[in-house]
């Protein structure tokens, strides 16, 4: 299983789009994917894949359901587990609850290629906790410089806590792939020269006005355009992840989830 966390400095640039997309996209390439949704401030996975979850997070934290019972069939093949309004209170399990989370989480191991966490915006300890814990981060920015400069402060803080850490940048919303090229470049070179870490570029996806249309619908937009325009990006970024050099950690994801929830929490303790 390769854990994925999908994070921005910036908010609104497309990270629950994406998640939920690149989650179809792998699914259509025949691979058994899980999106969690991880964002504190606005857990709206389930409304961008148009698919109701009947129970969230919160019913797993508060000890109603299991997580396996509130795993959601969503469109294009994938499962979902909804955040709801639970997934502060994930961040705050302790003790014997967090081991219990923890524990019914890796019984989905065996039965999942991709977990993506769909995480939320900024530095908050959420968003650390599962950048952290991932075999990778998917940094998504847009060209916008205020974009930029909020996704360089996240792979500071990232590279801080996690000198290995793999960061994947996803340019969104630019025009086509020699801007996606040329921004990229920027943000690169200051990772360089200020961090001295190298990023990596997933891909891009175009600014598309059938993707607006298409969140709308509440219909994730790969499914509504399959190989062509932000769908034939998505899928390229996709292409791009399973084909990418890839080897698990030495510890493995569970325990770094473990370790990382102790982290965050005594970091902004
Ligand atoms: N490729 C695109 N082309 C056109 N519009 C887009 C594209 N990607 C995202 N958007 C627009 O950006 C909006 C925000 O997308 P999304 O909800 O995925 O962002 P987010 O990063 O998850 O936001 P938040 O930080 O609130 O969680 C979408 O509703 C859509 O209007
Ligand atoms: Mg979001």
């Amino acid at each position: 299983m390769r854990s994925i966390a999908v994070t921005s400095g910036k908010g609104g640039v497309g990270k629950t789009n994406i998640s939920s997309n690149l989650a179809i996209a792998l699914a259509q390439q025949g691979h058994r994917v899980v999106v969690m949704d991880a964002d504190l401030g606005l857990a709206n996975l389930d409304v961008v894949l148009g698919t109701r979850a009947a129970c969230t997070l919160q019913h797993v934290c508060s000890g109603e359901k299991r997580l396996r019972e509130i795993l959601t069939n969503g469109p294009g093949g994938i499962r979902f587990i909804a955040g709801g309004s639970g997934v502060q209170e994930l961040i705050n399990l302790t003790g014997n609850e967090l081991e219990q989370f923890l524990a019914e989480l890796a019984e989905l191991e065996s039965e999942t290629d991709f977990l993506i966490f769909d995480t939320g915006a900024g530095v908050d300890e959420s968003v650390m906790t599962f950048a952290l814990a991932a075999d990778e981060v998917l940094l998504v920015t847009t060209p916008d410089p205020a974009s930029i400069t909020d996704a360089y402060a996240t792979a500071k803080l990232i590279f801080a806590n996690k000198p290995s850490a793999l960061i994947r940048v996803v340019l969104n919303m630019v025009a086509d792939e020699a801007h996606a090229q040329s921004v990229f470049a920027r943000l690169q070179a200051i990772a360089r020269q200020f961090l001295g870490k190298k990023l990596h570029l997933a891909g891009y996806v175009r600014q598309d006005p059938n993707v607006v249309q298409a969140i709308r619908r509440r219909e994730p937009f790969v499914l509504a355009l399959g190989n062509r325009g932000a769908g034939s990006d998505i899928l390229r970024i996709a292409a791009a992840i399973t084909g990418a050099e890839w080897e698990p950690e030495p510890v493995g994801f569970f325990d770094r989830l473990r370790l990382a929830f102790g982290g965050a929490r005594k970091k902004t303790a």
